[in-house]
């Protein structure tokens, strides 16, 4: 009889991305800071508090995403990884 935790594990959607290059699959609702934390990527953080709720207005966390031909920089810790996502957290406008 299968476990609650292995249905449970079925049920979460997983996304494919690349975070500096590197091949990464992460949980569909999860953000590029947790994901990249997860994966044992640095994203320097300053306003960023799980206990504290929202305030993003530092920008410590800015990472170059690019999603199909667009390139765009965003709050590592407010926006959600999708399929396909590529991740630079290192480059030099970064
Ligand atoms: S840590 Fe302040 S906006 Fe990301």
């Amino acid at each position: 009889m299968p476990s609650v935790v292995n249905n449970q594990e079925k049920n979460i959607t997983m996304v494919n991305l690349t975070i500096n290059g590197r091949e990464i699959k992460a949980e569909k609702n999860a953000t590029i800071l947790e994901t990249a934390r997860d994966s044992g990527i640095y994203i320097p953080t300053l306003c960023y508090n799980e206990s504290l709720g929202p305030e993003g207005r530092c920008r410590l966390c800015l990472v170059e995403i690019k999603q199909g031909k667009r390139t765009r920089f965003v709050t590592s810790w407010l926006f959600l990884v999708e399929e396909g996502l590529q991740v630079q957290t290192e480059t030099e406008q970064v």
